[in-house]
């Protein structure tokens, strides 16, 4: 089956955006902007050499959208990312998350933003061995001051929510692969963020394990998220409904998937 790609460009007038898609049609768009970016740039300096990961790269990104980020390898995906999540700080540039000026931040402020509005999911789930699914679940909570019981609740909560209210006392070596990426997801979950991040969060499931773990991110957007998600894949990249490609440290092109692919089954089920 044949996808048909648009190029979009978005004119933005405060919360209402204009945006022309490739043949000329004007869409309006009442979405709040939650991300910009302009001309942000990171350079790495190694011994004598500088590298230059990011290039000039400027574009928004609005409440609930969900975008899949795409490159080869080295084109500086994972780079935006830690400065989208707030882990790293761009070399020049400006990144304006919900209006604030993240890039002008020092390191307490952005751990702050990064507690309360982003929640991480990576490709080797990077949770707590010796802790038991809710635990991990309910770590960023504690930074967050929250009380024992109304962490312990919140946990419980988003454990349900990725199918997995059976399996909150297993510990990581306990769950399968899919299931510790549930985990994970719900503890991006918890503190109840603006943006999801998740870089390469399939990249160590197999075919169908991905596939429920693209049914539940399905099931997060419609709840009202907004996802970035960085992907190899192609067609893990059709369910998102925006692909932005980077080459070389700028976006290559930076289309809306009219046709995003859809999973039918509600997948969120109590594990067997
Ligand atoms: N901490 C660092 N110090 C120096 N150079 C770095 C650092 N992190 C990344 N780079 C370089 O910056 C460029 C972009 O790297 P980045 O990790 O963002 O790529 P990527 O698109 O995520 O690649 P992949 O698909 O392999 O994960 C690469 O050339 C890389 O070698
Ligand atoms: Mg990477």
């Amino acid at each position: 089956m044949y996808k048909i790609l648009i190029t979009i460009t978005f004119i933005n007038f405060g919360a209402i955006t204009f945006v022309f898609n490739s043949v000329d049609t004007l869409l309006i768009m009442t979405k709040q902007e939650l991300i910009k970016l302009e001309a942000l740039t990171k350079h790495y300096t190694v011994g004598s050499e500088v590298v230059r990961a990011l290039r000039a790269v400027s574009l928004s990104i609005y409440e609930n959208e969900y975008v899949a980020l795409m490159g080869p390898s080295g084109s500086g995906k994972s780079t935006l990312m830690n400065i989208l999540g707030c882990l790293d700080s761009p070399t020049s540039g400006s990144y304006y998350l919900n209006n604030k000026d993240v890039s002008k931040m020092v390191d307490n402020e952005l751990a702050e933003i990064r507690n309360k509005e982003i929640g991480f999911v990576f490709q080797t789930f990077n949770l707590l061995p010796r802790s038991t699914a809710l635990d991990n679940v309910a770590l960023p909570l504690i930074y967050s001051g929250v009380g024992k019981a109304n962490r312990s609740e919140q946990a419980h909560k988003v454990l349900d929510q990725v199918g997995l209210s059976d399996r909150t006392h297993h510990q990581p070596n306990e769950l399968s692969g899919g299931q510790r990426q549930r985990v994970a997801i719900a503890r991006a979950l918890v503190n109840n963020p603006s943006i999801i991040l998740a870089d390469e969060p399939t990249g160590n499931l197999d075919s169908k394990t991905s596939i429920e773990i693209m049914g539940l991110f399905q099931e997060i957007h419609k709840a009202g998220n907004t996802i970035i998600l960085v992907t190899h894949e192609e067609d893990i990249a059709l369910h998102a409904h925006r692909v932005i490609r980077l080459l070389d440290g700028e976006v290559e092109s930076d289309v809306i998937n009219p046709n995003p692919t859809t999973i039918k089954k509600h997948i969120a089920q109590p594990s067997l």
